[in-house]
């Protein structure tokens, strides 16, 4: 059996482990992807509801799992069940072009990401991404479900540590080289955009056939999001969760060190040398605001991840 996104063979963990490269993720080339825009939320509304594939019940926000032209979407944070059939958007203003641009610094630095893009509803910029456990098979005209999506919090306790996490996620993996080298970089990716969120429901085991890999990266959102008093954010102390333990960047940095030494040294390298264009990508947030907090914390997260790495390279034999 072939993974349907990097159509690597998945029937032998042999294959897998060898392989260099994410699995089911970017393995080369943007993800992004060019969605239609709607003028009108009730069309929108209608045409996501004609061509759901399930009914949205995780996650805090409204979302829809629909077919979009020949893929299947998720499109996150637009109410479809409330009366007005109003969007979330006051709650969460320039959510969807923060969450964009998470993925876009993902995608710079070549993380398993699936494709991913805005839509733009009426006047509201929903974040949209292709589903990596659906597939619309045009000959049949239905969708095919290949791989079912398992948190992690069916497989750990709610107070398990990071380690445990790294550790539960290699066990159950069909390749645990890989997958582990994917946990630590997701997470030094959190440090850097100050995910708070990466809770044991936002990791999880894609099971495809009979294997079972760490699924692509998602909900991949920065923590200044949720935050509306920007002033309470200190882009250096604030804590981020990371696989349900809050930590700072150091400790992100150490703990992650500490399990993988090689992969987190290549994903900081890398992250080092993306700096100029991460910051770039900022811009794509419009609110000056949010742009400016959101700036100020990956540049003094990149200053961490320098020391930190210099200190490593000093202390390493
Ligand atoms: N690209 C995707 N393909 C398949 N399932 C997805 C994808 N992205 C998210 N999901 C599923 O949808 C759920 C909600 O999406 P998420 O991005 O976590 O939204 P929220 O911000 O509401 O938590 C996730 O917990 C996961 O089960
Ligand atoms: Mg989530």
């Amino acid at each position: 059996m072939n993974c349907p996104y990097c159509q690597r063979n998945l029937t032998s963990k042999k294959s897998l482990a060898r392989g260099a490269g994410p699995i089911c993720g970017s393995s080369g080339g943007s993800r992004e992807m060019s969605l239609p825009a709607y003028s009108n939320a009730k069309a929108f509304l209608k045409k996501a509801q004609d061509n759901l594939l399930f009914e949205a019940t995780q996650g805090l926000r409204p979302k829809f799992f629909y077919k979009e032209g020949d893929d299947c979407v998720l499109v996150k944070s637009i109410h479809g069940k409330e009366p007005e059939n109003e969007f979330d958007m006051g709650l969460n203003p320039g959510g969807g072009i923060v969450e964009y641009s998470c993925n876009k610094i993902a995608d710079l630095l070549g993380l398993p990401i699936s494709r991913f893009g805005v839509m733009k509803i009426e006047d509201h910029e929903c974040f949209t991404t292709e589903l990596f456990t659906h597939k619309w098979l045009k000959a049949d005209g239905k969708a095919q479900e290949f791989g079912a999506l398992l948190p992690l919090q069916y497989f750990v306790d709610k107070e398990d540590d990071y380690r445990k996490l790294h550790d539960t996620v290699i066990k159950l993996s069909s390749c645990p080289e890989i997958d582990s080298e994917k946990f630590v970089t997701m997470t030094i990716y959190d440090a850097l955009i100050l995910n708070g969120d990466r809770h044991q429901e936002n990791i999880s085991m894609i099971e495809i056939g009979d294997t079972m890999v760490l699924s692509p990266v998602y909900d991949n959102m920065s923590a200044v999001y949720g935050c509306f008093d920007f002033n309470e954010i200190d882009p250096i102390k604030s804590k981020m969760t990371s696989g349900g333990v809050r930590m700072d960047t150091e400790t992100v940095l150490r703990e992650s060190f500490s399990l993988n030494p090689k992969a987190s040294k290549a994903f900081c390298d890398k992250i080092l040398v993306t700096r100029g264009l991460i910051i770039k990508q900022l811009d794509a947030i419009k609110d000056k605001k949010l742009r400016k907090l959101f700036a100020a914390g990956i540049e003094s997260r990149l200053q961490t991840i320098e020391l930190f790495v210099a200190s490593f390279i000093k202390k390493a034999p």
